[in-house]
């Protein structure tokens, strides 16, 4: 349980804004453990494959897209600005932007290791719209971007972060970005609390 491990990327914006140290800070003080990092330049090919690329996850970003038109009361609709209301087709121009986004400059990849770990940093992260992030997680405290305007200007919303939904996600992204070789194995000072045998 303790070895759930999950893929965090710092996204170009996160990066460029010098916020490497202090994203890092917030998975590590929870008690999570960094297991791999580094950082990189990632090329269009990378990216392309780790997003996925199955017709369910295009047409959940046109759907958030569509979910997006209505709580920000866009006045434009989509076939004005997308040439188009299939939910598919949207998604897939979402898609290029996101691609476009993260290969707009270097980003840093880790894999984080703790107790429900993909559960964990998902909340630590918040949600991707930032005007929905409570205060207190990493987006809620430092991004203020918005699909409305991310839309409007043709490109990815700039939220700091991606990391992986789900365990076949997270399985499937630290696959892609590491080799087993380059993942770490040693105990923090939570472990050794968390796992000792109680005296009797
Ligand atoms: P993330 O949650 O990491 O994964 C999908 C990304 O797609 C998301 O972050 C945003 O950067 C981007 N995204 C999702 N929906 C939209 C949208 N409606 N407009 C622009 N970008 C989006």
């Amino acid at each position: 349980m303790e070895k759930e491990q999950t893929l965090v990327l710092i996204k170009p914006d996160g990066v460029k804004r010098g916020l490497v140290g202090e994203i890092i800070r917030r998975l590590e003080s929870r008690g999570l453990k960094i297991v791999a990092l580094s950082m990189e330049w990632p090329t269009k090919e990378q990216i392309d494959k780790h997003y996925p690329k199955t017709r369910k996850w295009i047409e959940g970003l046109g759907k958030n897209t569509a979910k997006s038109y209505k709580e920000f009361n866009i006045p434009s609709t989509l076939l004005e600005d997308y040439g188009t209301d299939n939910l598919h087709e949207i998604g897939k121009k979402v898609r290029e932007w996101l691609i476009e986004f993260i290969i707009s400059g270097p980003i840093v990849k880790m894999v984080v290791q703790g107790l429900h770990a993909i559960k964990m940093v998902r909340k630590i992260v918040g949600p991707t719209v930032p005007a929905f992030a409570e205060v207190g997680t990493i987006r809620g405290d430092f991004s203020i971007d918005s699909p409305d305007l991310a839309n409007i200007k043709r490109r990815a919303v700039h939220n700091l972060i991606h990391a992986s939904g789900n365990k076949e996600e997270a399985e499937y992204e630290i696959s892609h970005w590491f080799t087993k070789e380059e993942l770490n194995s040693y105990s923090t000072i939570h472990e050794q609390f968390m796992t000792q045998e109680r005296n009797q």
